[in-house]
């Protein structure tokens, strides 16, 4: 669908809402760019636009492809074959195509609780640069003769988003403090992996998300900072809790403690929340991996 001007949105949040209900994936990154460059554009002209109110569907908009499977009946890949690396871009490209709804979900869910401009600035930025990503791995996946949609992609990624609907500090707790922060974990032996097998160009697209995915970690500790400062609570033991309450999962070590670090995630803040842990098995892979939908960030494989 063509988006003329006559029917742009005129708050924040109703363009957030137009990124979650548009389905085309090329679609609703072309739009997350232009809302993010409209926010910034009215910003810099001392014009900010309202953020407004507007209701975000439950699931976003997606496309008919790729078919969404539960992760015990995704096709197994062999690692190191051609279809194996298009298999792992995809999953990559699925993961930042959620984390566009993801950001853009942030700031109309939670639009009645008054924020400052920085953080509509932040989550606007950070949406900006996950539809970045997509099409990067979207032109990537095509450069290697597949598309987006051309295999199956993981279902149930829209989790977290439903077990932080309502809290916003467990939001932020749980999607960029733990979900995008295991992706700067995993994300170096990734461009390793690329660098090794090819193709060549995943490499440099692969730095470029991890370069910016410091900054949406780093965006959620600030708010989440932030906010504790505005309830007087302890970040570091409601952080925890939080993570207790609504993150389903084990965190995993080895981490990337600079990186880490540098986002504004001290070691004792994700640490003590290593296993052992309440986990049904029905949560776990068959590699005995805690399920990608539990993630964001490029480290879902
Ligand atoms: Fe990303
Ligand atoms: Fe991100």
């Amino acid at each position: 669908m063509p988006h003329t001007t006559d029917n742009t949105p005129n708050t924040l949040s109703a363009m957030a809402v137009d990124v979650l209900t548009t389905a085309d994936a090329r679609e609703k990154c072309a739009r997350a760019r232009a809302h993010a460059a409209r926010w910034f554009a009215a910003r810099r002209a001392g014009t900010p636009l309202a953020i407004g109110h507007a209701a975000p569907p439950d699931f976003p908009a997606r496309p008919a492809r790729p078919e969404l499977l539960a992760p015990r009946d995704m096709p197994r890949r062999r690692p190191g074959t051609a279809a194996g690396r298009r298999g792992r871009i995809q999953a990559i490209a699925h993961i930042e195509l959620n984390a566009v709804d993801l950001h853009l979900d942030i700031i109309a869910r939670f639009s009645h609780i008054p924020m400052p401009a920085g953080f509509h600035d932040d989550w606007m930025r950070a949406a900006d640069e996950e539809a970045k990503h997509f099409n990067l791995l979207a032109d990537l996946l095509e450069e290697m003769g597949s598309h987006y949609g051309a295999l199956p992609a993981h279902a149930g990624m829209w989790r977290a988003a439903e077990e932080t609907h309502d809290d916003l500090m467990a939001r932020l707790a749980v999607v960029p403090m733990v979900l995008e922060a295991r992706g700067l974990d995993v994300t170096p032996a990734m461009i390793e992996l690329f660098r090794k097998s090819g193709p060549a160009q995943a490499v440099p697209a692969l730095e470029t998300i991890y370069a910016e995915e410091v900054g949406h970690v780093a965006y959620g500790a600030k708010w989440f900072h932030f906010l504790c400062g505005r309830h007087e609570a302890d970040p570091k033991e409601t952080f925890h809790a939080l993570v207790r309450r609504h993150f389903h999962g084990a965190l995993k070590p080895p981490f990337n403690e600079e990186k880490r670090a540098e986002a504004g995630l001290p070691p004792d803040f994700y640490w003590p929340l290593v296993g052992p842990v309440a986990e049904t098995p029905a949560r776990r892979t068959r590699e005995g991996q805690v399920e990608p939908e539990a993630r964001v960030g490029p480290g879902a494989e």
